[in-house]
């Protein structure tokens, strides 16, 4: 069966209160759009149309170019967004999903039970239910004694009797596509509301003798997003089912609550997760890796059994076996090989360092080639600025580059060589060679005598 989708995403989403458009907003990774996307094209619902108004060029932005767009200039509600598809849908057999923007929790499990409901019951349309105490804001449907969809009034339009209904209609349909289109060009516009409401389709395809269900869904499916408080429980409930999908999958996360993985990461088998971290983009983590407390990883390759304790980590790769942390930053464009040992405060940006490498404390490396086996001592540095250009540096396999060291770039320090504790180097430091670059100590002998400033008595202040 050929299978439609049109998703609804003109509207100004007011209760947001952004200068962004409401599908824009991000939830567990991904636009709050993608998501709706992504269910769609695992449901099979390939052929996608995406009705914009509202700043529709960040929507537009977004989806790319795989999908259509038609523009809704003037937003005069549902029927009207969908009747802007019209030209879209027509000549097409099979079915059509409509459903609103604004809907990230819909699973593609629900889209086929739509689906299947539509095919199995041969109905003109199905429409998808929840069962709410909070139906506040939804239409409601309103079954006839034998139980059969009506009709759906809007909260607005309903009577006392009709608002204490629990049943919502979700914003999500399955329509077969030839009577929906014959319906919506007969649906009125509405003049109190001024709107024309897609709901009245329904109830047309009644009145012509159609078949139409109404078919039930978990609330936490459909819940849509109107304002912020709705943005975090929805990322809540998202970040959730990842969660337990990667502790199903073999891994151990500690503190669900306080641990936010977008949707595309991969985390292999016995990984723990430790308390306060955020997973996100493409970040890839391998086996048995321990991954904080408190770790922010954003589009970044783990090797297998890395130790990464307080470190924050963004478009880098960082190979299996190494340590790093606490309290480590790993900037974009950094390699760090197999079973180095980044210590507390070390900064590593745009830089490539070897296997075996150690920068165990207070350092920072930028744009910098580090070969294997390198050890650096505590507080060392890169100047890879000049105030105007930056510069390479780059230190063989084996070399030693003592402590408070400054590295002025361009410059090399080659295999095997050393680098004096204290030294500004600014020259190539050769192979198997000792550079020293800093002044030369001098010892007054019995100064602290001759000048009176023996310091063995304590003094309060
Ligand atoms: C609609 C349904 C209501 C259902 C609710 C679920 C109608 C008449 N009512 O309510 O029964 O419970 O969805 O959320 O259909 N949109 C456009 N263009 C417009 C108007 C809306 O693209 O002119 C889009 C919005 O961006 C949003 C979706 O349609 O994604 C729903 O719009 P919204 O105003 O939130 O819903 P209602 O029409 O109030």
């Amino acid at each position: 069966m050929n299978i439609c989708a049109v998703v609804m995403a003109a509207g100004e989403g007011r209760l947001m209160k952004s200068k962004h458009a409401k599908v824009s907003h991000m939830i567990a990774g991904k636009p709050m759009i993608s998501w709706v996307r992504d269910a769609l094209c695992q449901a099979g619902a390939d052929e996608q149309v995406y009705i914009v108004g509202h700043r529709q060029e960040q929507v537009r932005a977004i989806l790319g170019e795989d999908v259509a767009f038609v523009l809704q200039e003037q937003q005069l509600g549902t029927g009207h967004a969908v009747l802007q598809a019209s030209h879209f849908l027509e000549g097409r057999s099979g079915c059509t999903i409509i459903i609103n923007g604004d809907m990230p929790l819909v699973t593609a499990e629900t889209l086929q039970r739509l689906l299947d409901r539509f095919q199995q019951g041969n109905f003109a349309a199905v429409v998808l239910t929840a069962e709410t105490s909070v139906p506040h804001g939804y239409g409601r449907i309103i079954r006839d004694s034998a139980g059969n969809l009506e009709a759906i009034v809007e909260e607005k339009d309903a009577s006392e009797a009709q608002q204490e209904v629990t049943e919502i209609n979700s914003g999500l349909y399955c329509f077969d596509t030839a009577l929906l289109l014959s319906a919506l060009g007969r649906i009125g516009f509405r003049k109190k509301q001024q709107e024309y409401y897609l709901t009245d389709t329904i109830e047309i395809l009644i009145r012509d003798g159609y078949k139409v269900a109404a078919c039930k869904a978990d609330f936490m499916q459909i819940m849509g997003v109107k304002d912020r408080i709705q943005l975090q429980k929805a990322a809540d409930l998202l970040n959730r089912r990842i969660v337990e999908r990667h502790m199903l999958a073999g891994v151990t996360i500690v503190d669900p609550a306080s641990t936010w993985i977008s949707g595309d990461v991969v985390i292999g088998m016995d990984t723990v997760i430790l308390p306060d971290c955020s997973i996100e983009g493409n970040t890839v983590i391998g086996e048995e890796a321990i991954i904080g407390p408190d770790t922010h990883l954003h589009n970044v390759r783990v090797g297998d059994r890395v130790q990464l304790d307080h470190v924050t980590a963004r478009d880098a790769e960082i190979e299996e076996g190494t340590v790093a942390g606490p309290y480590v930053q790993i900037r974009p464009g950094s390699l760090i090989g197999p079973y180095c040992k980044l210590g507390n405060f070390v900064e590593i940006k745009n830089s490539t360092i070897g296997a075996y490498s150690q920068l165990v404390h207070q350092t920072y490396v930028g744009d910098a080639d580090v070969g294997e086996n390198v050890n650096f001592g505590c507080g060392c540095s890169t100047a890879n600025y000049d105030g105007m250009n930056k510069s390479r540096t780059s230190i063989g396999s084996h070399a030693f580059i003592g402590s408070n060291s400054c590295l002025v770039s361009p410059v090399s320090v080659e295999d095997n060589a050393y680098v004096g504790a204290g030294s500004t180097i600014t020259e190539t430091v050769p192979s198997y060679s000792l550079a020293l670059a800093r002044a030369r100590q001098t010892n007054k002998d019995n100064w602290v005598i001759s000048r009176g400033r023996i310091r063995n008595q304590r003094v309060n202040p």
